[in-house]
């Protein structure tokens, strides 16, 4: 078992990538954990609510924002329940309206992280890092907050280089 966990949601289908609304085949996110996973080995959980989010762009914006104001907790479609085995957990996703989408902390939030390094990784549209770390300093209970990276999701097809440069630096 390799001792890197990458727990993230990604959307495929509508976004908005440089000012217009494109289909992703796969999600920007899905993207750069991939070139993670790549660079230095790690093993996946997806996080999948189980009602899934309109296709449509602003339709699911509107779904975001009414589970954030609400402080949401989806469920999912599955749930990883045991951590034990890593080290070090990256906590990938999309910045929605400045933080991880709600389903990410239905799931951190079910875990001990008591000694174990947590990593913050979003793919954005402006935002950065927006209010993860914070956001992962309380919910990820006992865990000791590293180095983040915020890719912007235009720039994730062109980001492997940079990105699996930061996964040898802190995950390798
Ligand atoms: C519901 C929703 C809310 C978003 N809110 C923000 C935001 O607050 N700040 C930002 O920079 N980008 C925002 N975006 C853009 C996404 O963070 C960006 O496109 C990201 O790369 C999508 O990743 P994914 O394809 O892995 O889901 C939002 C996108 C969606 C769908």
């Amino acid at each position: 078992m390799s001792r890197n966990l990458i727990i993230y949601y990604s959307r495929r289908g509508q976004n908005y990538v440089g000012g217009s609304i494109v289909n992703l085949a796969r999600g920007n996110t899905e993207l750069v954990v991939g070139y993670i996973a790549d660079a230095v080995g790690a093993d996946l959980f997806e996080v999948v609510t189980a009602k899934p989010y309109s296709e449509d762009y602003t339709a699911c914006t509107e779904e975001a924002k009414a589970e954030l104001r609400s402080h949401a907790r989806p469920e999912l479609r599955n749930y990883l329940s045991d951590i034990s085995g890593y080290d070090r957990i990256t906590v990938a996703g999309p910045c929605w309206w400045g933080t991880y989408p709600c389903g990410v902390f239905t799931q951190l939030e079910k875990l001990d992280f008591t000694g174990k390094r947590v990593f913050p990784l979003m793919t954005h549209e402006g935002s950065g890092l927006g209010r993860a770390v914070r956001d992962l300093r309380d919910c990820c209970r006992g865990a000791d907050i590293g180095a983040g990276l915020a890719v912007w999701g235009s720039e994730a097809p062109d980001a492997r280089e940079t990105v699996s440069a930061w996964a040898r630096q802190h995950l390798a």
